[in-house]
C-alpha cells in the first residue's frame, strides 16, 4: 500500500473519549471549520454549530451537524423560487453534505494533533437542542462531533477486511467463511483493546434471551446485533423529533 502524510492521518484516526484540558485556539477551530466547509456539496445543505461549554468526555469543542435547508429557502425566495423538492430526497442530500463536512473536520482536527468522536443519538434530542440554539424551522440536528487534545493513547480500532467492503464489476455471494472472518477480525480487533470492557457498554438483553457473554467474549458483532436487533423498532418518536424541526417525511 502507499503511504503519504494524507493517507496516514487517516489511518491513525480514531474515535477520542478522553480529553485534556488544553483548549483549541480561534486559529484551530476556524482552521478546521474551513477544513469542512470545503467538502464536496449537493447545495451546502448542512451547518454548524458550537458550544465551549463541557462537552461530552470532557472534550473543549461541541459541534453540532446539522441539516439545513432554512438558508437555501432564504437564497431560493431572493431568486423568486420556493422548495417543491421532497423533503425525503433534500434529507438525503442534506446528510450527504453534513457527513462529508464533518469527515473533512475530523481529519483536519487529526492533521492538528487533535481527536474527535461523534455523537449518535442527536436526531432524538433535536427538539431539545432546536430550544437551545434556537434553531428555525427547516434546521435538523443530525450528529454531533467533540473535539479536542486526546489524553489517551491506543490502537487504532479494526474494519472488515477490504474483500468484505470492495466489490468490483459484481457484488459476490458472500460465502459463510468470508462473513465468518469479516466477524473474527473485527471481535477480536476490538477484544484485544478490552474496548467494551473499558467504556462498561455491553448492551442488555431485553425479552427472554439468556445472558452467555461475558467482557472476555462480548465484541463488535454482538454489541452491534444487540443494538440493531432490538431498538428503535418504532420510527414514531424519530419523525416527530423531524416534524418540530419542519421536516414532513410521510407521503402525503
Ligand atoms: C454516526 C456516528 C455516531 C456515533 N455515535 C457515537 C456515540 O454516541 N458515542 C460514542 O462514544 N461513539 C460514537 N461513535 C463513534 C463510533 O463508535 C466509532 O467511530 C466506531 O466504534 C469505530 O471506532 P473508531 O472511530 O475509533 O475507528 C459514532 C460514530 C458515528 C459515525
Amino acid at each position: 500500500m502507499l503511504t503519504n502524510p494524507v493517507i496516514e492521518t487517516l489511518l491513525n484516526r480514531k474515535s477520542v473519549r478522553k480529553y485534556s484540558d488544553q483548549k483549541p485556539n480561534d486559529e484551530v477551530i476556524a482552521t478546521v471549520v474551513r477544513a469542512g466547509q470545503q467538502a464536496p456539496f449537493s447545495g451546502q445543505l448542512c451547518s454548524l454549530l458550537l458550544t465551549r461549554k463541557k462537552a461530552p468526555y470532557g472534550a473543549p469543542l461541541w459541534f453540532t451537524i446539522c441539516v439545513d435547508l432554512h438558508r437555501m429557502e432564504l437564497i431560493m425566495a431572493k431568486r423568486g423560487w420556493t422548495m417543491v423538492s421532497n423533503d425525503l430526497s433534500m434529507l438525503l442530500f442534506g446528510i450527504q453534505d453534513a457527513a462529508l463536512m464533518a469527515e473533512n473536520m475530523v481529519i483536519a482536527a487529526e492533521s492538528l494533533g487533535m481527536g474527535s468522536c461523534f455523537l449518535g443519538n442527536t436526531p432524538y434530542r433535536a427538539e431539545h437542542i432546536q430550544k437551545q440554539y434556537k434553531l428555525p424551522k427547516r434546521v435538523f440536528p443530525l450528529v454531533e462531533l467533540v473535539m479536542g487534545y486526546p489524553a489517551e493513547e491506543f490502537p487504532t480500532r479494526p474494519r472488515y477486511p477490504v474483500e468484505f467492503t470492495l466489490f468490483e464489476d459484481r457484488y459476490p455471494e458472500l460465502m459463510d467463511d468470508m462473513v465468518e472472518e469479516a466477524m473474527r477480525l473485527m471481535d477480536e480487533g476490538y477484544l484485544a483493546q478490552g474496548y467494551y470492557r473499558k467504556q462498561k457498554a455491553k448492551i442488555k438483553l431485553e425479552g427472554d434471551r439468556e445472558e452467555t457473554f461475558t467482557y472476555d467474549n462480548y465484541s463488535w458483532t454482538e454489541h452491534i446485533s444487540r443494538k440493531w436487533g432490538q431498538w428503535l423498532k418504532d420510527p414514531t418518536e424519530l419523525l416527530a423529533q423531524m416534524e418540530k424541526c419542519g421536516f414532513i417525511l410521510e407521503k402525503e
